[in-house]
């Protein structure tokens, strides 16, 4: 079953990747719209995807990331990493996905960044210990099957006193296990937020361009899939949110100096 899983995600990501091809979707993920709509001034290019990009920064903003090193952990088709490069300024900012497709994309879309883009696998990252200033993780932790590896391994490349920034959501029935994966593995619990209505909110205002989105890039066959996968309003994804049968949730974690 793990196996089945990491073959899953990996392979629907690189499809996924390919029917994009170098059209510009560079996120993947649910957005987040809180109830007072803006949390951060954009340039006028980047307000299309003001929900993804209020994700990234709820999450970024748990530390002042200026002039530090930091680690992406599925980074996708690099739009946050791309918006957090820019607008919250890191010293570097390495970025890493198991889909090769998508780093491949990434360093032609977002190259001028100077953003170290590479393949990786989020359960067992390929860098020093005690490497990086802060890790930051959106909306992919559900799809690795060895979930207690992932958070011990990104402790380890956390550096004394680093902090791991992250967002994800999770079953109400296995929504538990991640905190005691996330203490097991050594960190520090800072704040733990429940920001399942905001996502929410972000889902029902983009609803219709992830659907055109989904009609745009998936063959006919898979577009009721693909609006599931994309949890337009009405689908069963959707509405376990409506239900709070998914529960989204953020964290602020540190490693112990
Ligand atoms: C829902 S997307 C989120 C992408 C990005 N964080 C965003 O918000 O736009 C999930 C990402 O996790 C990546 N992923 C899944 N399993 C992985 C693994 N074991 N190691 C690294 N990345 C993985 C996928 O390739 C995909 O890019």
């Amino acid at each position: 079953m793990p196996a089945f899983k990491q073959f899953f995600w990996k392979h629907w990501y690189q499809y996924l990747t390919r029917r994009i091809g170098s059209a510009p979707v560079t996120f993947l993920n649910y957005g987040f719209l809180p109830p007072e709509g803006e949390t951060v001034k954009l340039e006028p290019q980047d307000e299309i995807n003001r929900a993804a990009i209020q994700l990234y920064h709820h999450v970024a903003s748990g530390d002042d990331l200026a002039d530090k090193n930091v680690l992406e952990v599925s980074c996708g088709h690099g739009g946050g990493a791309s918006f957090v490069k820019r607008y919250h300024k890191p010293k570097t900012y390495t970025a890493i996905d198991q889909n090769q497709n998508a780093i491949a994309y990434n360093r032609k879309a977002h190259g001028a960044l100077g953003i170290d883009f590479r393949t990786g696998d989020a359960q067992a990252l390929d860098f020093p210990e005690n490497h990086f200033d802060a890790v930051i993780n959106v909306e992919a932790s559900h799809c690795y099957p060895r979930q207690e590896a992932f958070f011990r391994s990104v402790h380890r490349v956390l550096r004394r006193g680093g902090k791991f920034l992250y967002a994800d959501f999770r079953t109400v029935a296995d929504e538990p296990k991640v905190e005691r994966d996330i203490r097991a593995a050594g960190f520090n619990v800072h704040s733990k937020t429940d920001i399942t209505a905001h996502v929410l909110r972000a889902l029902t205002r983009n609803s219709e361009r992830y659907r055109a989105l989904a009609h745009q890039f998936a063959p006919r066959i898979l577009h009721p899939f693909v609006e599931m996968f994309a949890a337009v309003e009405g689908s069963s994804i959707y509405n376990m949110f409506v239900n709070r049968d998914y529960i989204y949730f953020s964290y602020q974690l540190s490693k112990s100096d």
